[in-house]
């Protein structure tokens, strides 16, 4: 999925792996030091976006809400999912800091192979998930010549769901 996060009035959007939705709302796990995750921490509201282009005449899903981080003992319950090689790199990767050659990060990942030699390796306190409460989902079916259907929701501050159309 599309994420769209921001800092100050710019904003940032970049793919991540949607992990999970539940009644919390959809999780996604990522560098907390990352510039998503710096811009989330500093202004924790942020709009999700998928596309299939191949269901129906094309479905988009726009979602909108404030995002929290996840509790520790949940992204480790994830990170010890995860095949040893992307743990180690969650450790080696200094995510959206300036890389100078590409030799700097396979020392790193040399050097975490090393330090946790022999022992299950544990997740990073900078890694971790994030997970976005929705207010507001679009859904938007593709129609021929345009004649798009786009069913919208938002929940209003009590906590109730409203819906309407809106025009394509
Ligand atoms: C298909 C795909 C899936 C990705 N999934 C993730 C993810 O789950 N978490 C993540 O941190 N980055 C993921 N990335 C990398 C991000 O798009 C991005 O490059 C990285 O998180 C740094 O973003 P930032 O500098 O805006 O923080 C994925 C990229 C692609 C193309």
């Amino acid at each position: 999925m599309t994420l769209a996060s921001v800092e100050g009035a710019r904003v940032s959007a970049r793919i991540v792996l949607l992990k999970g939705v539940d009644a919390r709302g959809f999780r996604f796990f990522t560098n907390y030091r990352s510039s998503k995750g710096e811009q989330l921490a500093a202004h924790p509201q942020a709009a999700l976006c998928f596309h299939w282009k191949t269901l129906r005449n094309g479905v988009q899903v726009r979602v909108e809400g404030r995002v929290a981080t996840l509790e520790a003992a949940e992204s480790d319950e994830y990170f010890a999912t995860r095949p040893r090689a992307s743990q180690i790199g969650a450790w080696a990767s200094a995510q959206s800091q300036t890389l100078a050659e590409r030799a700097e990060f396979e020392a790193r990942i040399d050097e975490f192979e090393r330090r946790f030699e022999g022992v299950p390796v544990p997740r990073p306190p900078h890694w971790g998930g994030f997970v976005l409460a929705p207010d507001r989902i679009e859904f938007w079916y593709g129609a021929d010549f345009r004649l798009h259907e786009r069913q919208c929701y938002e929940r209003a501050a009590d906590g109730a769901w409203s819906r309407r159309m809106l025009y394509p």
